[in-house]
């Protein structure tokens, strides 16, 4: 209404000027035809911020391809030439949880005097997400060539990537049973879930080099450590959360090793990752118990992360580096060395270096 009376009397005014002046009439045509003009602006600015220019900025879509379960690092961790093709390595370098911590990343590998030539590093999974820097992890992983094993982080954003996109869920390779995830969540378009708000922005360099990520890898030998020194040398693996020591690495689930925290009794052959479980036992606890007893199936030594709450535990056959970084913990290495003996022979230690990381 009170837009409508001064109109009224505004075209009244305009019809008197009729008269006078043959422009009047436009004028009163224009300011009606502006209306749908600036109805038609409004929707075409609405449309070019919801909906072009949002599509302009999601990068395009890249396949995904199986995971693999079981991979091996590629290089050989020794102080000299071997015979094998692969180049050799001083050092092998483990990095627990980074969460997206960059800036704590690089302090790390400052403090370990980190040297591409020399060294061979392989996150332990959950580099990504929560904290503030996943595409700069992401992106300087890729430049430097870092080996990785995933997390369940990384899985649960190839997951969300894969409904962003309309693609087929991401699959486990050697998985005998067409494996099932349990863990999707139904997600719709307005979905605010930051893991998939991050697989949104996600360039496909970014999801290949997740995606190439195996569940478990193969390191080598390793040594066993005695009070702060080498005892002897045990074939190493890396793998996010852990492993059963009553069946194979290639009999593995790969949804435990992303996710198992305990053993649940009374005969530790099922896990959990939730250890408040009335009969659930720290998986390490038991499958240290179980290489002592010589009851495990492989003798391997496990390098793991994941395991935030019982922060740094290192035991003979077990060594967890998740010491909390994404809530204001600490960032943790684990320094392989391999150096000739007296007698020239191979003799590898290794040695926890930790940087202290911002909440
Ligand atoms: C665990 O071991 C018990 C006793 O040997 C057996 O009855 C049970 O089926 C096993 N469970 C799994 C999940 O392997």
């Amino acid at each position: 209404m009170n837009e409508r009376t001064p109109l009224k009397i505004h075209s009244d005014e305009e019809a008197q000027y009729e008269i006078d002046d043959s422009d009047a009439e436009e004028t009163v045509g224009l300011s009606t035809g502006s209306k749908y003009l600036l109805g038609i602006s409004c929707i075409a600015i609405l449309y070019l911020f919801t909906v072009f220019l949002p599509n302009m900025f999601i990068p395009a879509a890249t396949n995904l391809v199986n995971i693999s379960k079981i991979s091996e690092i590629d290089a050989v961790l020794s102080p000299v030439g071997t015979s094998s093709s692969k180049r050799h390595v001083s050092r092998l370098i483990l990095i627990g949880d980074v969460h997206a911590h960059y800036t704590e990343l690089q302090h790390l590998l400052k403090k370990v005097k980190y040297d591409r030539k020399q060294d061979y590093v392989v996150m332990l999974g959950d580099f990504i997400t929560k904290g503030p820097d996943s595409i700069k992890v992401l992106d300087y992983l890729i430049d430097n060539e870092i080996d990785c094993i995933m997390g369940n982080h990384e899985y649960n954003v190839l997951q969300n990537y894969a409904i962003f996109h309309g693609l087929q869920q991401p699959q486990f390779e050697l998985v005998p049973d067409a494996f099932v995830p349990s863990t999707i969540r139904i997600k719709d378009s307005f979905n605010n879930d930051p893991e998939f708000l991050l697989a949104k922005k996600l360039q496909p360099k970014h999801i290949q080099y997740i995606n190439k990520c195996s569940v478990i890898k193969r390191l080598g030998d390793t040594p066993i450590m005695g009070k702060n020194k080498p005892k002897g040398v045990i074939p190493g693996i890396a793998v996010h959360a852990g492993i059963r020591w009553d069946i194979t690495l290639s009999a593995q689930d790969p949804e435990e090793n992303l996710e198992m925290r305990s053993f649940i009794g009374p005969y530790y052959n099922e896990t959990t990752s939730d250890p408040s479980l009335p009969d659930a036992v720290s998986w390490s606890k038991i499958y240290n118990m179980k290489q002592k007893e010589g009851e495990a199936v492989e003798r391997v030594s496990v390098y793991y992360g994941h395991d935030a709450r019982r922060g740094l535990s290192l035991k003979e056959y077990t060594k967890g580096l998740d010491t909390r970084c994404s809530r204001g913990g600490e960032l943790t290495a684990m320094v392989i060395s391999s150096d000739l003996g007296k007698h020239d022979e191979v003799v590898y230690t290794e040695e926890t270096v930790s940087v202290q990381c911002q909440e």
